[in-house]
C-alpha cells in the first residue's frame, strides 16, 4: 500500500511575502519548506506557523532554517529572495542586484529538488523569470513568473469598487511586462460575462473612468511604494506584500490541485501573438513575458490567443520590446555567465 503524504511546496525567502504564502499554505493543508539565509527567522516563522494551527485547525508542517534541505520533496518552489523597491528606484535599477541572488538561489534549488515547478516573485520579474529558466534548465512551463496576476488582481479591484461588482465576477486579463508598459486589456475585460465595453455603453462607467483605472493598474505597484514611505516595516523595502503574496499562493495551489485556472502569468512565448486584426506580435524565441494562460499540474499547460486588434498589438510590441531589452542585458551581466 502507498503511502499518501501532503502535498509540499518549497518557499525561499522568508520576509513578508514568503512568511505569509506559508501561512496560507499551511491553513490549505499543504506542508512547507521555508528557506532563509537568515536560518533564525525562517525557523521562527515555521514554527509560529505551525502553532497556529491549533487554533486555524491545520495541521501542516512548515519547517523553516537557513539549509536547503529542507526544500527536499516540493513540488514547486515558489522563490521570493530578492530585494523589493525603494522610494525612486524603478524595477529595472533592480535587476544587477537581484540577478545575482536568483542565480545563487535557483542553483540551491535544482540542487534539493527534482524537477519542480519555479514561481519567481522578484522584480523585474520578467527578466529574473527568464534567468531562472536558464539557470535551472527546467522546460520553459514548469518556469514562470507571478506579477501579472497581481496587476490583473489590481485591475480588478478597481473595476469592482467603481461597477459595485463583486471581484469574483471580474476577469482583467493584463499582458505584457510588469512594468509601466503593461496592457491591461480592457476589450477582454468581463464583468459578471458582460464585456466592460458593454458597461460603458450602458454608461455604468465612462471611457475616461476606464482609462483611469487602467493607468492606476500600470503605477499600483508604484504607489503602494510611496505609501509605504519611511513608514515600511523594519526590514523590509517597503513594496506590496499581501497580494504579491496571495496572488503567488493562488498560482501555486492551482498547479498543485491541477485546476486549469486561466490567469496572467509572466510565461515564456516562441512565435506570433495575438494575430486577430494584423500579424501579431513577434515574441522573440524565448522571451518572458505576461500573458494568459491555463496552469495547472506541471505549470503552465498553454497560452490562450487573444486576437488582438491593431492599437493593442502596438502596445503589446511597445512591452515586449521592453522586457526583451532588459532580458538581453542579462546576457551582458559577466558574472550570472550566460550564454545565448
Ligand atoms: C508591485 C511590485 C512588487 O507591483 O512590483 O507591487
Amino acid at each position: 500500500m502507498s503511502i499518501l503524504r501532503r502535498p509540499k511546496i518549497g518557499v525561499v525567502g522568508g520576509g513578508q511575502i514568503g512568511g505569509i504564502i506559508a501561512l496560507l499554505a499551511a491553513q490549505d493543508g499543504i506542508d512547507v519548506g521555508l528557506v532563509d539565509i537568515k536560518g533564525g527567522l525562517a525557523q521562527a516563522k515555521g514554527l509560529d506557523i505551525e502553532q497556529a494551527g491549533y487554533a486555524g485547525s491545520f495541521g501542516s508542517a512548515v519547517e523553516g532554517g537557513d539549509s536547503y534541505e529542507n526544500l527536499e520533496g516540493s513540488d514547486i518552489v515558489i522563490i521570493t529572495s530578492g530585494l523589493p523597491r525603494k522610494p525612486g528606484q524603478n524595477r529595472d535599477d533592480l535587476l544587477l542586484i537581484n540577478a545575482e541572488i536568483i542565480k545563487a538561489v535557483t542553483e540551491q534549488v535544482m540542487k534539493h529538488t527534482k524537477n519542480p515547478v519555479l514561481i519567481y516573485v522578484a522584480n523585474p520579474v520578467d527578466a529574473i523569470t527568464r534567468l531562472g529558466k536558464e539557470i535551472s534548465g527546467l522546460d520553459s512551463n514548469k518556469v514562470i513568473g507571478m506579477a501579472p496576476f497581481l496587476d490583473s488582481s489590481r485591475f480588478a479591484k478597481l473595476l469592482s469598487e467603481k461597477l459595485e461588482v463583486s471581484m469574483k465576477d471580474i476577469v482583467a486579463p493584463v499582458l505584457g511586462g510588469h512594468g509601466d508598459t503593461m496592457v491591461p486589456l480592457v476589450r477582454y475585460t468581463t464583468v459578471g460575462g458582460l464585456p466592460l465595453l458593454e458597461w460603458v455603453r450602458q454608461g455604468k462607467i465612462s471611457q475616461d473612468e476606464v482609462d483611469d483605472i487602467v493607468q492606476e493598474t500600470r503605477v499600483g505597484g508604484g504607489s503602494l511604494v510611496k505609501l509605504f514611505g519611511k513608514d515600511a516595516p523594519k526590514g523590509h523595502g517597503g513594496s506590496a506584500f499581501n497580494a504579491p503574496a496571495m496572488c503567488a499562493y493562488e498560482m501555486a495551489k492551482a498547479i498543485i490541485k491541477d485546476e486549469n485556472r486561466v490567469i496572467s502569468v509572466c510565461t515564456s512565448f516562441d512565435g506570433l501573438y495575438g494575430g486577430g486584426d494584423g500579424h501579431g506580435v513577434n515574441i522573440k524565441r524565448g522571451t518572458y513575458v505576461g500573458l494568459p494562460v491555463i496552469l495547472g499540474a506541471g505549470g503552465v499547460k498553454r497560452v490562450i490567443d487573444y486576437p488582438l486588434i491593431h492599437e493593442e498589438q502596438t502596445e503589446l510590441e511597445a512591452s515586449v520590446g521592453a522586457v526583451l531589452n532588459e532580458q538581453n542585458g542579462l546576457y551582458e551581466i559577466e558574472s550570472l555567465g550566460l550564454k545565448m
